[in-house]
C-alpha cells in the first residue's frame, strides 16, 4: 500500500463505531522518513476537529519537550493507536484497538523508523507488551527485531501530575542519545 492509498483508506475507514462520532480521522503528521515515531492513545478534541494529532495542551507539552532535546518536530513523524476519538476521551476499548491498529502497522511499514516512543501506558500496552507498568518502566529500551522500542509518560498525565516531569526529561534526553547513536 502506498501513503495515499493508506491515507483514503484510513478517512474512509467504518470498521468500528467511533466513524459514527469522528469529526475527521486523524491519521499521523510528520516526517514521513523519520528515524523516530512517537505514538500516542487516540485524538482528543482538538485532534479530531483539526485532523492532526497532538494539537491540544498535551500537544504543546509534547512539543516543549522535543524543543528541550534538540529534536525537530519536523523530524518526527506523530501518530496514534486510534485514529478517531472515543467519545470524552475515554480509554480505546480492545475491539476499536483491533479494528485500528492495521493502520499504525502500516504506517511503521512504510515509514521503518528506528525508534518508537510510545506516549503513555495504553500505547505502551499494545505495542511493547499487554502488563506495561508505565511508572515502572518508562524509559527502558526494548529491542524489536528492525526497530527499538520505549515509553515515556503521555504528556496528558504530566498535566495532571507535574512531579513526572523531571523524570520525562530524563527519558526525553536518553532517547535523544539513542537517537543520534543510530545515525
Ligand atoms: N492525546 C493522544 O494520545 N493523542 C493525541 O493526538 C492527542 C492527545
Amino acid at each position: 500500500m502506498t501513503w495515499d492509498q493508506l491515507y483514503d483508506a484510513c478517512a474512509a475507514c467504518e470498521k468500528c463505531e467511533l466513524a459514527k462520532t469522528r469529526t475527521k480521522c486523524v491519521f499521523g503528521t510528520g516526517n514521513r522518513e523519520a528515524d523516530i515515531l512517537f505514538v500516542g492513545e487516540a485524538p482528543g478534541e482538538q485532534e479530531d476537529l483539526s485532523g492532526t494529532p497532538f494539537v491540544g495542551r498535551a500537544g504543546q507539552l509534547l512539543d516543549k519537550y522535543l524543543y528541550a532535546v534538540d529534536i525537530a518536530r519536523e523530524d518526527v513523524y506523530i501518530a496514534n493507536i486510534l485514529k478517531c476519538r472515543p467519545p470524552k476521551n475515554r480509554d480505546p476499548l480492545p475491539a476499536e484497538e483491533d479494528a485500528c491498529i492495521d493502520y499504525l502497522r502500516e504506517q511503521v511499514r512504510l515509514i521503518k523508523p528506528k525508534i518508537i516512543v510510545c506516549l503513555g501506558r495504553i500505547a505502551a500496552m499494545r505495542l511493547i507488551k499487554p502488563n506495561f507498568k508505565i511508572s515502572k518502566e518508562h524509559g527502558v529500551w526494548f529491542e524489536k527485531g528492525n526497530f527499538v522500542m520505549t515509553a515515556v509518560y503521555h504528556p496528558a498525565a504530566l498535566l495532571r501530575d507535574p512531579r513526572r516531569k523531571e523524570e520525562m526529561l530524563a527519558d526525553m534526553q536518553e532517547i535523544k542519545k539513542k537517537l543520534d547513536s543510530l545515525k
